[in-house]
C-alpha cells in the first residue's frame, strides 16, 4: 500500500502532519517535499508515484481549488486512474481541511472526510480505509535516507528528564488530596529562571494524563508581552481546555455561554467593545467576570477533576492575580488542582505588580495553598544517561559540563548543543539503527567553549546558517510568540520557506517550538514560541539600538498591513510604534488597547494603558489631533474608573475630557454625552445638585447647537427623570416621562432606540413604584421586558427582581418568591453581584412578612455580606434595616438598634429620599422598643416628611401606623386613632389588602384600649 499525498504549497504543513502521522501508523505515504529525490524529473516522478499507489489523498482547501499548479494536475493524473476502477474500490480520498462548501465539480460524488474540526477523528476515518490489510511494511527511506539529512532530526527524541523526584512526589500528593478530598488546592512552584520549573510541571502533567485519564488539564501562560492584557492565562487555559480529549470545544461553549457569558469572547476571540452606558442597573464590575468563572469552572470539575496550570505567573496581569485570588477564596466544593510557576525575584521585587503578587500569596499561603521551591540543578550524568543513553563519553567531558553549568539546567542543555553543534560529540547508528554517541574532540577543544550561557547561546547563533540566524532576529522583535506570516512578511520569504526554516530550528536547534495554527480575527496564522524565553531575550538583546528601532517599525506597519481590525492587536502594535519611536501611532494604538481591555472588564489594564498613551502623548507638540486623544484618553479614564468604582477619580477625567472638549471642534453630541456621564457619575456619589447642573449643561448644548431630537436627548432626560426621582419629585418625573415616551415614539425605530425605550420604561417602572402605584408599576417593567428580551442582550434579572418587590409591597407573597427566583436564577448566570444581593434582600423581606424572621435573618446576612463586598451602597442600608425588624421581631432589642443604625448611616451617604425614609421609620419602631420616645417622635417625623414629599403613600401610611402604634404604648389613644384613620384610608385607596388588615388590628387595640 502506498498513499499519495496531493496538496498546496500553503497547506503543506498539514501535508507533512498528515505524512508523519501515516508514516506512524507504518503507513508508507509519498510526499513531494519528503520523497522526490534530487535530480528526478518533477512531473514524470508524481505521475508514476500517483500509478503505483493504492490510494490517492488530496487534501482540500481554498488554496489548493483555486491553484492551477500541481495540485490541478496531480488531481486529473488521478481521476484518470479513478475513472478506470471498478466503483467498489476506494482510491481517490478527498480531504477537506477547511470549512468551505464548495466541493470541485468532478470529486461531487465522492464523500470527503473533515480534517478540519477534528483532526483525530478524521484521521481515524481514513486509517479506516488504509489499515484493514494492517500493511505495517516500514517506510524505505528510513535508513539510506536518513544519513542524507543535513541535520539530525532531534523531534522525535523525547526531553530528558533528571532527578526531581522529590518535587514530583509533593505535587503527586497534593493532587492527590484534590481527587481524595474533592477540595480546590494551590500549588506554587518557584525557582530561578532556567531551573527546570516548566519541565517539571509538563512532565508531571504527562504522567497525569497517563495514569488518570479523567482528569482534565488546561494550561495558560503568562508573558511580558501581555502583561497590559488582562486575564490573558485564563483565557489561554479555557481555549486550551476546548481542545482537550474527552472535553471538546462545544461542551465548553454551552457552559460558558450558560454560565460565564462575560468569557465567550475570551474563547471566541474579539466582539465589538462593548460601549454601554454608565447606569446603575449595569453590572460592569470585574467581580462578575471573576464569579462567572468560578461557577463554569465548578461547573466543568463536576464531571471531571480539573488541573489548571499557569507558568511564568511572575508575568501575570493584575486582573489574573486577583482572580486567582478570586478562586482561591471562593471556589469550592470541587475537584480543581491549580499549579503555577513563577520566578521569585521577578513577582515579587522587580515585576510591575510586585505588590498585589506578594499581597496574594502571603494570603493564599496563609489559607492553604502550598509552595514548593526549586533550588538545586540537575545532576548532569543523569542528563547524559537519557540523552545519550548509548554513549561513551569520557567521564571528564560529563565532569567538565557539571563543572561550568553548577547543573543549571538551561546550561547544561545549551552545552551539549553547542557540543553537537560543533561537533565536539557525534553520533553513529548501530546495527539495531541506535545512535551511540562519543567525544569527537580532545579536551582542549571541548573546554574550549565560552563559561557562560549567554555565550554559549551566541555561539551557537553565529554557527547557524545566516537564513536561521535572520528568522530568530525577526521572531525576537515580535516577542516569545511570534507567528510564521509575519516573518515571511517582513523578510519578503515565501511563507512556506519559512515554514522549513523553522522547522529546522525547532528539530535541530531545539530553539523554537510550534504552537499549532490558530485563527486571528478571520486570518489564520501560524504560531511558534522560543523553547525558553532566554532565547528570545537574549537574540533581541543582541540588536544595536538603530536595528531595533528600524525592526519594531516595520513589525508594526507589517501587523497594520495583515490586520485590517486591529483591537485585539492595538497592544502589541503600541509596542511595537512606541520601540519605533513613532509616538502618535503609539498613542493611538494603547487608546484603542485600553477601550478593548475595558470591553472585557480589565479596568487595571485599561487604565495602564491609558496612562502609558498620555506618556506617549506627552513626547509630541500640542495640536488638535493629540488634543482630541487627550481628550478620549480621559474619557476611557472615566470610564474605567466609574466601574472599578473610584468615582472621585472618573468625576476628574471625565471633567478633563469635557474642558478639553469644549476647546475642540467636536460636535454638540459628544459633549453633551460627556456631561450625561458626569452627572451619572453624580448620581453614583449622591452629588444631586451637580448631577442637575450637568444634566443641564448637556441639555443647553444641545439647545444652543440646535441637535435634533435623538438618543443623546433620552439619555440626558432619563439621567434628569431618575435624579427627580431621587429627590422624590415623583409627580414630576412622571409628567417628564410621558412626554419623553410620546418624544421617543415619534422618532424612525432602530434597534437602539427601541432598547432605551426599553430602559424608559423600567424608569416608569420605579417612578411608578414610587408612587406607590405597584399594579401598574408591574405592567411597565413588564413593558421594559418584553422590549428587552426583544430588542438586545441586556440581562432582565433586575427588571424582575423590580417586579417581585412590587409583589411584594402589594403583598402577593407567592408571586415574589416566583419572581425572585427567576431574577436570581438569571443573575447567578450571569455572576451579577449587585443583584444577587438585592434577591437576597427581598427574600429577607418576604420570609419577614411570612414571620419567618430567624430565616430572615440569615437572607438579609448574606446580603449585606454580598453588598459590603462590593460596596453596593443601595443593598446594604435597605437589608439593615429589615434587618433591623427582623431581629426586633425575635425581641433582640439591642442587636435590632445597632443594625438599624448602620442602614440609616449608609442611607445617608446616599442621599436617595426613599431609602433614607424606609430606614428612619425603621430606626424610629426601635426606638419605640426602647421607648425612646423622643428620638422615635424625631425620627418618625422625618420619615413622614420624606414620603409625603415624595408622594410614597403606602410608606407614609405605614410610617403612620407605626407612629400611632407608638402613641398607643405613650397612652396618647386619641391621636393615634386618628392617625390609623388616615392611614386606612390610604392603604383603601391603595387597594393594599395585607397592610389593611394590620392597620385593622391596630386600630382594634386601640379601641379595646379606650
Ligand atoms: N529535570 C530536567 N532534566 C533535564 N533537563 C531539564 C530539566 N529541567 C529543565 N531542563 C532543561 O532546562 C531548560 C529550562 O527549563 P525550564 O524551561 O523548565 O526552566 P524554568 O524554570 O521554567 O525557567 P523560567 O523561569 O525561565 O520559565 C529546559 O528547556 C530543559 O532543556
Ligand atoms: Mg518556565
Amino acid at each position: 500500500m502506498k498513499v499519495f499525498i496531493s496538496y498546496s504549497k500553503e497547506d503543506y504543513k498539514f501535508a507533512k502532519r498528515i505524512y508523519d502521522n501515516l508514516s506512524r501508523e507504518g503507513i508508507i505515504a509519498w510526499l513531494d517535499s519528503e520523497d522526490l529525490l534530487p535530480g528526478q524529473h518533477r512531473k514524470n516522478t508524481i505521475r508514476q508515484e500517483i500509478e503505483d499507489s493504492t490510494h490517492f489523498l488530496v487534501l482540500l482547501s481554498s488554496n489548493s481549488i483555486s491553484e492551477k499548479g500541481y495540485p490541478q494536475k496531480e488531481l486529473k493524473m488521478a481521476l484518470d486512474i479513478y475513472d478506470q476502477l471498478p466503483e467498489s474500490e476506494i482510491f481517490l480520498i478527498p480531504a477537506r481541511i477547511e470549512d468551505f462548501k464548495a466541493m470541485p465539480m468532478e470529486l461531487k460524488d465522492i464523500h470527503p472526510v473533515d480534517l478540519f474540526s477534528d483532526y483525530e477523528a478524521g484521521f481515524k476515518k481514513i486509517l479506516k480505509v488504509l489499515k484493514p490489510e494492517q500493511n505495517k511494511k516500514q517506510h524505505p527511506r528510513s535508513e539510506s535516507e536518513n544519513e542524507c539529512l543535513k541535520a539530525p532530526d532531534l523531534s522525535e527524541t523525547p526531553q530528558p528528564f533528571v532527578g526531581r523526584e522529590n518535587d514530583l512526589q509533593k505535587i503527586h500528593e497534593a493532587l492527590q488530596q484534590v481527587m481524595n478530598t474533592r477540595k480546590p488546592r494551590f500549588f506554587f512552584i518557584q525557582g530561578d529562571f532556567g531551573v527546570g520549573k516548566t519541565v517539571l510541571t509538563e512532565h508531571f502533567l504527562s504522567e497525569v494524563a497517563a495514569q488518570l485519564p479523567s482528569v482534565l488539564i488546561g494550561r495558560g501562560k503568562c508573558a511580558i508581552e501581555t502583561e497590559l492584557s488582562g486575564l490573558t492565562p485564563f483565557s489561554h487555559f479555557l481555549n486550551n481546555l476546548a481542545k482537550q480529549k474527552g472535553f471538546g470545544s462545544d461542551k465548553l461553549l454551552e457552559i460558558i455561554r450558560e454560565v460565564a457569558p462575560a468569557w465567550i469572547n475570551f474563547i471566541t476571540g474579539f466582539s465589538e467593545a462593548s460601549e454601554s452606558r454608565a447606569s446603575k442597573h449595569s453590572s460592569f464590575s470585574q467581580e462578575n467576570v471573576f464569579v462567572q468563572f468560578t461557577n463554569a469552572l465548578a461547573r466543568i470539575a463536576k464531571t471531571q477533576p480539573v488541573i489548571v496550570f499557569i507558568d511564568d505567573l511572575h508575568w501575570a496581569d493584575g486582573s489574573s492575580l486577583s482572580l486567582l485570588f478570586h478562586l482561591a477564596q471562593y471556589l469550592q466544593n470541587c475537584p480543581v488542582f491549580f499549579i503555577s510557576a513563577y520566578r521569585p525575584v521577578e513577582a515579587m521585587e522587580t515585576g510591575s505588580n510586585a505588590p498585589l503578587f506578594r499581597e496574594i500569596r502571603a494570603n493564599m499561603i496563609r489559607q492553604g495553598a502550598t509552595e514548593s521551591e526549586m533550588r538545586i540543578g540537575i545532576d548532569v550524568a543523569g542528563y547524559v544517561r537519557q540523552k545519550y543513553p548509548l554513549n561513551t563519553f569520557p567521564a571528564e567531558l560529563v565532569g567538565y559540563a557539571q563543572k561550568i553549568t553548577e547543573g543549571h539546567a538551561l546550561f547544561v542543555s545549551q552545552v551539549f548543543s553547542l557540543w553537537e553543534d560543533t561537533g565536539v560529540i557525534v553520533s553513529e547508528t548501530n546495527s539495531d539503527g541506535q545512535p551511540v554517541w562519543k567525544m569527537a574532540k580532545t579536551p582542549d577543544e571541548y573546554s574550549a567553549i565560552p563559561k557562560t550561557l549567554s555565550e554559549v547561546l551566541e555561539e551557537r547563533i553565529r554557527l547557524m546558517e545566516d537564513n536561521l540566524r535572520d528568522i530568530l532576529t525577526c521572531a525576537s522583535v515580535e516577542g516569545e510568540d511570534f507567528t510564521a506570516q509575519v516573518i515571511a512578511r517582513l523578510k519578503k520569504i515565501e511563507e512556506y520557506e519559512v515554514c522549513e526554516s523553522l522547522e529546522t530550528l525547532e528539530r535541530r536547534y531545539r530553539l523554537v517550538q510550534e504552537q499549532g495554527t490558530k485563527q486571528v480575527c478571520a486570518k489564520v496564522a501560524d504560531f511558534y514560541r522560543f523553547v525558553h524565553r532566554f532565547f528570545r531575550e537574549h537574540i533581541y538583546n543582541q540588536l544595536s539600538k538603530g536595528k531595533r528601532r528600524i525592526l519594531h517599525k516595520q513589525m508594526g506597519e507589517c501587523l497594520e498591513s495583515l490586520y485590517s481590525e486591529r483591537s485585539h492587536i492595538a497592544g502589541q502594535l503600541a509596542f511595537h510604534f512606541k520601540e519605533a519611536h513613532e509616538m502618535l501611532k503609539a498613542a493611538q494604538y494603547a487608546l484603542m488597547a485600553a477601550q478593548f481591555e475595558q470591553s472585557r472588564y480589565s479596568w487595571v489594564e485599561g487604565e495602564k494603558l491609558c496612562e502609558f498613551s498620555l506618556i506617549f502623548l506627552g513626547e509630541l507638540p500640542d495640536n488638535a489631533e493629540t488634543m482630541q486623544i487627550r481628550m478620549n484618553i480621559f474619557e476611557r479614564l472615566g470610564f474605567g474608573n466609574y466601574y472599578s468604582g473610584n468615582l472621585s477619580d472618573a468625576k476628574e477625567y471625565y471633567s478633563k475630557a469635557l474642558s478639553l472638549s469644549q476647546n475642540l471642534e467636536i460636535n454638540a453630541e459628544k459633549i453633551a454625552d460627556l456631561c450625561d456621564y458626569i452627572a451619572v457619575v453624580c448620581e453614583r456619589k449622591g452629588g444631586y445638585e451637580e448631577m442637575l447642573n450637568y444634566i443641564n449643561q448637556g441639555k443647553q448644548i444641545l439647545n444652543d447647537n440646535s441637535v435634533s431630537f435623538g438618543a443623546i436627548h433620552i439619555e440626558l432626560e432619563l439621567s434628569w427623570i431618575l435624579l427627580q426621582e431621587r429627590f422624590g419629585n415623583n409627580n414630576l418625573a412622571m409628567q417628564a416621562l410621558h412626554k419623553l415616551l410620546a418624544d421617543t415614539d415619534k422618532l424612525i425605530q432602530t434597534p437602539k432606540l427601541e432598547g432605551m425605550k426599553g430602559r424608559i420604561y423600567r424608569v416608569k417602572g420605579i417612578v411608578l413604584w414610587d408612587l406607590s402605584r405597584y399594579m401598574e408599576s408591574i405592567v411597565a417593567y413588564q413593558q421594559a421586558i418584553s422590549i428587552i428580551s426583544r430588542t438586545t442582550t441586556d440581562s432582565i434579572a433586575g427588571i424582575l427582581l423590580d417586579i417581585a418587590e412590587s409583589y411584594l409591597k402589594l403583598g402577593i407573597i407567592d408571586e415574589c418568591l416566583v419572581h425572585i427566583q427567576k431574577g436570581q436564577d438569571i443573575a447567578q448566570k450571569t455572576g451579577d453581584v449587585d443583584l444577587a444581593a438585592y434577591a437576597r434582600f427581598l427574600e429577607g423581606e418576604a420570609l419577614l412578612r411570612l414571620g419567618k424572621a430567624e430565616e430572615a435573618v440569615n437572607e438579609l446576612t448574606e446580603a449585606i455580606t454580598i453588598a459590603e463586598r462590593i460596596d453596593a451602597l443601595w443593598y446594604i442600608s435597605y437589608p439593615y434595616a429589615t434587618l433591623a425588624l427582623s431581629h426586633l421581631a425575635l425581641s433582640n432589642i439591642e442587636t435590632a438598634y445597632q443594625k438599624v443604625l448602620r442602614g440609616v448611616e449608609y442611607a445617608e451617604k446616599i442621599p436617595y429620599q426613599i431609602i433614607v425614609g424606609y430606614t428612619l421609620d425603621a430606626l424610629a419602631q426601635v426606638e419605640t422598643a426602647k421607648q425612646d420616645w423622643e428620638a422615635a417622635t424625631q425620627h418618625f417625623q422625618r420619615a413622614v416628611d420624606i414620603h409625603q414629599k415624595a408622594g410614597q403613600r403606602n410608606y407614609l401610611a405605614r410610617t403612620q401606623r407605626h407612629l400611632a402604634e407608638m402613641l398607643l404604648q405613650k397612652g396618647e389613644k386619641q391621636k393615634a386613632i386618628e392617625l390609623l384613620q388616615t392611614a386606612m384610608t390610604t392603604f383603601k385607596e391603595l387597594n393594599l389588602a395585607h397592610e389593611i388588615e394590620k392597620t385593622q388590628k391596630v386600630l382594634k387595640k386601640a379601641e379595646v384600649l379606650k
